[in-house]
């Protein structure tokens, strides 16, 4: 498969990990990174289940966010070792931070990790990510098809956007901004971000891996592109 182009890919932890690990999910993502050509490919991790089961246990003993970050953090990690070891290499250090990251892309050409610090989410570690690395898309697979005006399952009027800028993107992600564990599309943070550096962010359902493959094309997918005007 042609896929010139380096890129970064957000892969939700509700992919990964729907209520356990989809295994079959994770060998047909890992056969699309193993098949690709572009030099240099980042995948960043979500938490899923794991990570909502151990926040929620955990909000029995403390309500600070902080630490509750971290042990989020924890499952992101422990989802991106078994994405590392699909795509074979299991011997993979899994990077803590995105300086690590950018190293060891710049070494070996495909990295694989999950959380960096409190207060974001891997929206915005793939996004800061592809900043380090100078790379200019990220693909955000995640849970919704398309970016909406508004919140579709509130509002049945609600209308799909296929392409938007990073304004338009940052106003609908804030409304929906309900502190620690928010049902946002992406994180503000994240498309703030891809702002500064103009960063094309293509989001779409993430189940969907023929679609990927066709946004990894060029091709036309379904989903949203998320780029200046
Ligand atoms: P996710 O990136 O999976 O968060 O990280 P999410 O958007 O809530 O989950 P999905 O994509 O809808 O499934 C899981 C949690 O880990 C913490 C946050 O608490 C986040 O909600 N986290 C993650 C951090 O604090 N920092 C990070 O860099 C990444």
């Amino acid at each position: 498969m042609k896929f010139m182009e380096s890129f970064i890919v957000s892969v939700g932890g509700s992919m990964i990990n729907p209520s356990s690990v989809d295994v079959e999910y994770v060998k047909e993502f890992a056969e699309i990174i193993k098949k690709s050509d572009s030099p240099k490919i980042g995948i960043v991790v979500g938490g899923g289940q794991t990570a909502r089961t151990y926040v929620n246990s955990m909000k029995s003993f403390t309500s600070n966010d902080f630490f509750l970050d971290e042990i989020g953090i924890m499952a992101t990690r422990m989802n991106a070792k078994i994405v590392s070891s699909s795509i074979g290499r299991p011997e993979m250090n899994i990077p803590e931070d995105v300086n690590d990251a950018a190293r060891q892309l710049m070494s070996c050409g495909r990295v694989v990790m999950g959380g960096t610090v409190p207060g974001h989410t891997t929206d915005t570690v793939s996004v800061l990510f592809a900043e380090a690395m100078g790379i200019k898309k990220v693909y955000n697979l995640t849970s919704v098809d398309m970016v909406y005006d508004e919140d579709p399952r509130k509002n049945k009027k609600a209308k799909p956007i296929e392409k938007m800028n990073y304004r338009e993107a940052f106003s609908i992600s804030l409304k929906s901004y309900t502190g620690a564990g928010s049902n946002q599309f992406m994180d503000s943070v994240a498309l703030l971000i891809a702002m500064r550096s103009g960063i094309e962010i293509n989001l779409m359902h993430g189940k969907d891996l023929d679609n990927f493959k066709n946004a990894l094309k060029g091709e036309k997918f379904k989903g949203t592109k998320i780029a200046a005007d």
